[in-house]
């Protein structure tokens, strides 16, 4: 069986670091990745990441973890306020599925009150800085547990 935890982040993400630190912290996406991927290693959990600021990646990868990890934890950027393709494309993934968020999106401007994600999900995580990763990673690890 699959050890494999697919991270995906979404548009912009690339920019974390110098996009709006007060708001995102200063750690890049890099950091966050190395940060998640021991973590995971530490349990037993490999983790492959794909960053990209197109839709059409971001959902090829979904459909492709279907054969190849037992979870996804993903950062979909403002994707999650817009995409119902990229909702649709979990909603074929049958694996653990966590939605994270560095900032919490409830507490910030209307358009992103709304998520197409989170009805497809297992959870969301928001609003703990670089702890929100942490947090997912924690909660994939119960799921799975959970599942087995
Ligand atoms: C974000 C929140 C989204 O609203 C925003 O568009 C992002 C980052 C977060 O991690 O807090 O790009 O997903």
């Amino acid at each position: 069986m699959s050890n494999e935890i697919l991270l995906l982040s979404g548009p912009n993400l690339d920019q974390l670091g110098v996009r709006s630190p007060e708001i995102y912290g200063t750690q890049t996406l890099a950091e966050h990745v190395a940060r998640f991927s021991e973590q995971a290693l530490r349990e037993g959990l490999e983790v492959r990441h794909l960053q990209s600021n197109f839709e059409g990646d971001l959902i090829e990868a979904v459909h492709a973890a279907r054969e190849s990890s037992i979870a996804i934890v993903l950062n979909a950027g403002a994707l999650t306020h817009t995409s119902w393709a990229l909702a649709d494309a979990l909603a074929t993934f049958g694996g653990v599925k966590i939605e994270v968020h560095l900032s919490n999106p409830a507490a910030r401007e209307p358009f992103r009150h709304v998520s197409t994600l989170a009805g497809v999900v297992d959870g969301t995580i928001a609003g703990f800085g670089a702890t929100s990763y942490d947090l997912a990673l924690d909660a994939v690890i119960r799921l799975l547990a959970r599942n087995r």
